[in-house]
């Protein structure tokens, strides 16, 4: 029987995958955790098993792994890009010493982990269109640094000590339940809110900024196929490349204005931000997820936006 630890639950995609995790696996069986309880999360800190962890405290975290007998965690808790950049060695206590007290609780009890790592392994020197699987990875954001040193520890712990470790490399995730927290990729979320409440929208980033993003639904999905994939078919196991959606500002708002036909978007460019995105690829190869383990995202640039909208005017309780 699966007992399922979710770090960062109270984050962007925690407050989403510990419900699906909890209908999927039963509720008893997925132990929610985040650094505090936070008010306005019940749906997640009152509705199952929820631990307050901090993961930088390892001897905390090896005790809940215990108590509750887990035997997979999903690693969720992590820095993002633009936050850090304002704390650099806040990001790296977080980012790199929570991952080794996980790697070394999973070893203690053979747990599998799920690791989630980003677009921002890839650098100025990563080929820009459709980014191979494998290429050149040397990141200029302190984020980026964190999630390829992450990458090659979770496939050394593999290699090592034969602990089951998957991943992903995210691209922007969009979402219409939590917000993410500090991110370069937030402005596609930021939009639609500003779209609904106010019709326009100050875009951080230039209007022709690429980057890859993918719908929260098929972020679900994707989690669970990956941990659920037939270890025989995987080939690489860690840091497969996702993607769903490739968009610019420009393309967003435009697609947003079929449905607010009043909608304008203007530009005030963040210059930490900007230069973290140009940094990054315009587009991803996910050719290795779609043959390894069958990635197959289902919502497109048309489907996520008119979901997005439906989804949060009904939630601020607007009509689109
Ligand atoms: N969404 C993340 C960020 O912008 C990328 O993985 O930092």
């Amino acid at each position: 029987m699966k007992k399922i630890l979710v770090t960062g639950a109270l984050g962007q995609i925690g407050t989403e995958l510990v419900p699906y995790l909890r209908k999927r696996y039963g509720t008893d069986n997925v132990i929610a955790s985040g650094r505090r309880i936070k008010e306005g999360y019940e749906r997640v800190t009152e509705t199952g098993p929820f631990e307050v962890l901090d993961i930088t405290n390892r001897e905390k975290f090896s005790a809940v792994i215990k108590k509750h007998g887990v035997n997979s965690v999903y690693h969720l808790a992590s820095m993002l890009s633009a936050t850090g950049e304002e704390n650099p060695q806040a990001l790296w206590e977080v980012n790199m010493n929570g991952l080794i007290n996980i790697l070394e609780a999973a070893r203690e009890c053979n747990c599998s982990i799920f690791f989630p790592s980003s677009i921002a392994v890839f650098g100025p020197d990563s080929p820009k269109d459709k980014t191979p699987q494998e290429t050149v990875t040397r990141p200029t954001s302190i984020y980026g640094i964190s999630k390829i040193s992450g990458e090659l520890l979770c496939d050394y712990y593999h290699s090592k000590y034969g602990l089951d470790i998957r991943g992903l490399r995210y691209p922007g995730v969009i979402s219409n339940d939590a917000l993410p927290g500090g991110g370069t990729t937030d402005y596609a979320v930021h939009i639609f809110y500003d779209a609904i409440k106010h019709g326009k929208y100050t875009c951080f980033l230039e209007e022709n900024s690429s980057i890859d993003m993918i719908y929260m639904p098929d972020v679900l999905k994707g989690a669970v196929q990956l941990m659920e994939a037939d270890p025989d078919k995987l080939k690489h196991r860690n840091a497969f490349n996702v993607s769903a959606i490739t968009v610019t500002p420009k393309e967003l708002s435009t697609e947003i204005k079929k449905h607010i036909p009043d909608f304008k978007i203007d530009y005030e460019i963040d210059p930490v931000r900007q230069a973290i995105a140009d940094s990054w690829p315009n587009s991803l190869d996910d050719s290795a997820a779609r043959a390894e383990w069958g990635w197959n995202p289902q919502y497109d640039l048309e489907m996520m936006t008119e979901d997005m909208l439906r989804v949060l005017s009904a939630k601020l309780n607007q009509v689109s």
